[in-house]
């Protein structure tokens, strides 16, 4: 952003202002390619308004001086290169905005000031959330989805209907009947806090990339190429609006959203109908009570004439309908002084920052630590010095601004440069972990060739606060499915020390007097507490002697049962960074065996060159290469791992090849979103019955196996006339 002048506009000569203009068009057109393009916006909303005032204000001192290219009057960008674009039928409009309660009485007596001839009128009004996403328009024909567009600047969008056609509240067929010959209904697409989390943290044990908001990472979603990964987002949508209607839908705004729900859209169960500005603000105080517990981002509520005819009887201004305004929350903001910046591990050795905060208020709650994501985000930079979205420079001692919008996590959205002690440096990582003195690095990402903007902890196993996480995964459901060992009771045994690594799972039983002592201790503590803040006294205290522990034998059981896991599953549960269900089956199939993959994998760490003893293997690059010797180049984890074979001994991987099923020796791709099984499940499966599975379509593909938002290889297999079947068509022809 260039830097705003501060020389007032009446004192500008014509060259500075001619100069200013320039750089003010180039900046605010940069600003919107960022925010509306990339959905990385690079500079705060406030920065961007006041570029645009700067910019108006000369534009004002200066007629003659109007640029070709001056942003004002354009509003956003147009689209990125890469869609189709899209003429909407009727444009999309933004909201004029409202801040205060006053704000909403002005906007009522507006509307009565213009209805004031009809003496009987009662306007109403609708109040619903503004849902924090991306506006799309989904054009029905007939009752079937056709085309779906973002908004873009307004007049023109991108057509992106592979990927909300992977949308699940977004049907491909309207239910009920009375639709329109043809609608466009419009709505919201967003991300919950839950999904955001789970993608974060499925983002982080895979290695790929961080994400900082919902919002922009339901935009980021929208926008890919391919309509699988917007199908893993499980993107939500709420019908608001419609835009084209060869019919109205109903004759007021409530019945017709009404009816988007019984045509099988979601809308939001917090509209209401009012009268008057009260009511109103009422309902917006019920709303923003309750936007904490929402689960997803909502930034105000918006109000809207009920009646459809009053709705056109006020009309427009620029681009803006008269008869509804959005009603912000104010943004729940507090400064506070950054006192540290603790380090947290993850189970993949993720060093994850966290700002240690004077306690302060915001919102209601009390927040005492933020998030500081990694460590380019602290710098405000990447690793080559570039500016990255959304950064700061953070130093501990600085004066901050923080905000927290609905329940979402809190954030950092200003550092007060002005107000940094004078001896405040630029914050440092660690490089190693702070928890097992193990080297932590950052990663360069193949695909990229940029560095990954976490540092991890080398340590694995041997890093107490890997180990934690990591045990937990070695019992989780798709790695050994140990019935019973849940998060609980590893902590509990590993912080009592009963179980430091997997192999001493398998050794409890040989220790159960110990383990009923510490599960027994645990329960009377639990007790204890539930006294304390009961108030009340047990009656019939037992010994812990007394106890049955029918439960600790069906845990051991259990544990037993697992003795001979399947090699893929194994090698999943050893929770090597990279290294997930998929690669971890691929592996197996490769080495056949533990041993020969350890044998391979030492050999590799112990070579100059991986590439020279690691086999070439289709699906192994060189980032899970580069983790195995890490891994198996690990001394200390030779003895986590001996130690474990000696208890656990994984099934030697026998390829069983069903030479007669109808698909052996076939060549499939699947494609588009799979309903009824995951991607990996349906590889396997295909494996199994002897079929070869690609992840491109050409003309050796026998079959391609399309569920909803199949696109370009779907395209591809039509022209090389491949056949074309659908998920239940698989199940039928394998005999499911
Ligand atoms: S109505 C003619 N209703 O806010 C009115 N918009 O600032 C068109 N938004 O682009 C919009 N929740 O992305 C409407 N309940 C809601 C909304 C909503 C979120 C967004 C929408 C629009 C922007 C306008």
């Amino acid at each position: 952003m260039s830097d705003l002048s501060q020389k007032p506009v009446e004192d500008l000569t014509e060259d500075e202002a001619r100069a200013e203009l320039e750089g003010l068009a180039k900046s605010i057109a940069a600003a919107d390619i960022a925010y509306h393009q990339n959905d990385a916006p690079e500079i705060t909303d406030a920065e961007y308004d006041a570029l645009r005032q700067r910019n108006k204000a000369i534009e004002e001192a200066f007629p003659d001086l109007v640029r070709a290219d001056s942003p004002t009057g354009v509003v956003g960008a147009a689209p990125a290169e890469g869609f189709a674009k899209v003429r909407h039928a009727v444009p999309m409009l933004s909201l004029a905005k409202a801040y205060t309660d006053e704000d909403v009485v002005d906007f009522i007596a507006r509307g009565r000031r213009f209805f004031e001839r009809d003496k009987d009128l009662d306007i109403a009004f609708t109040a619903e959330p503004k849902i924090d996403g991306l506006s799309a328009s989904l054009r029905y024909e007939n009752g079937v989805f056709v085309q779906g567009a973002t908004r873009g600047d307004g007049a023109v969008g991108e057509d992106i209907t592979a990927n909300l056609r992977t949308i699940k509240d977004i049907p491909h067929k309207l239910s009920g009947s009375g639709w329109p010959e043809v609608i466009e209904i419009r709505g919201e697409v967003y991300m919950t806090y839950a999904e955001f989390q789970a993608l974060k943290e499925r983002s982080a044990a895979a290695g790929g990339q961080d994400y900082v908001n919902p919002r922009n990472t339901a935009a980021g979603s929208l926008r890919q190429k391919d309509p699988t990964i917007t199908a893993s987002r499980n993107l939500r949508f709420f019908a608001y609006a419609w835009g084209f209607a060869s019919e109205e839908p109903a004759p007021t705004q409530y019945e017709a959203v009404q009816k988007f729900a019984e045509w099988g859209f979601q809308i939001s169960p917090l509209m209401v109908r009012a009268t008057n500005a009260d009511e109103l603000i009422a309902h917006y105080r019920t709303i923003e009570a309750q936007r904490a517990s929402l689960g997803y981002d909502i930034d105000g509520v918006v109000y809207k004439v009920d009646q459809l005819e009053l709705q056109r009887r006020w009309g427009f201004v620029t681009g803006e309908p008269r008869w509804a305004i959005a009603h912000k929350f104010p943004a729940e903001r507090a400064t506070t002084v950054v006192r540290g910046i603790d380090i947290q591990v993850g189970r993949t050795g993720t060093l994850a920052p966290v700002a240690r905060l004077d306690p302060v208020s915001v919102g209601g709650v009390t927040v005492v630590n933020v998030t500081l994501h990694n460590e380019d985000y602290i710098a405000g930079k990447d690793s080559n010095g570039l500016p990255i979205r959304e950064g700061k420079d953070i130093r501990i001692g600085d004066s901050v601004v923080i905000q927290r919008a609905g329940d979402v996590i809190p954030q950092i959205v200003d550092v007060l440069v002005e107000k940094r002690p004078a001896d405040a440096v630029p914050y440092e990582m660690p490089h190693s972990c702070p928890v097992c003195g193990s080297p932590a690095t950052r990663e360069i990402n193949e695909k990229t060739g940029k560095e990954d903007s976490r540092r991890r902890c080398t340590g694995e196993l041997i890093c107490p606060a890997q180990a934690v996480e990591s045990l937990k995964h070695f019992a989780s459901r798709g790695a050994l499915d140990i019935e019973g060992l849940g998060a609980e009771n590893i902590e509990l045994f590993f912080s009592t020390g009963l179980v430091k690594t997997a192999a001493d799972i398998f050794t409890l039983k040989d220790r159960r007097a110990d383990v009923q002592r510490v599960m027994a201790e645990k329960r009377e503590e639990q007790a204890r507490a539930r006294e304390l803040a009961s108030g009340k006294t047990r009656k019939n205290v037992r010994s812990v002697e007394d106890r049955n522990y029918q439960g600790l034998d069906k845990l051991f059981a259990a544990i037993d049962a697992r003795r001979e896991p399947e090699l893929d599953r194994f090698i999943f549960a050893l929770g090597i960074h990279h290294i997930g269900e998929t690669t971890a089956a691929v592996l197996a199939r490769t080495f056949g065996t533990m041993e020969e993959l350890m044998r391979v994998g030492k050999e590799t760490a112990a070579a100059e060159d991986p590439t020279t003893v690691f086999p070439s293997v289709d699906g192994i690059g060189g980032t899970v290469i580069d983790a195995l010797v890490d891994f198996f180049g690990n001394e200390r984890n030779d003895e986590v791992l001996d130690a474990l074979l000696a208890e656990v001994h994984p099934k030697p991987y026998v390829v069983t090849i069903s030479a007669d099923s109808v698909v052996a020796g076939k060549t499939i791709v699947f494609t588009g979103s799979l309903e009824k099984m995951t991607r990996s499940e349906a590889k396997a499966m295909a494996e199994r019955l002897g079929a070869k599975v690609a992840g491109s379509v050409s003309a050796k593909t026998d079959i391609l196996v399309a569920g909803p938002g199949a696109g370009s290889k779907l395209k591809t297999a039509q022209e090389h006339g491949v056949e074309v079947i659908s998920e239940d068509e698989w199940f039928e022809r394998i005999g499911r």
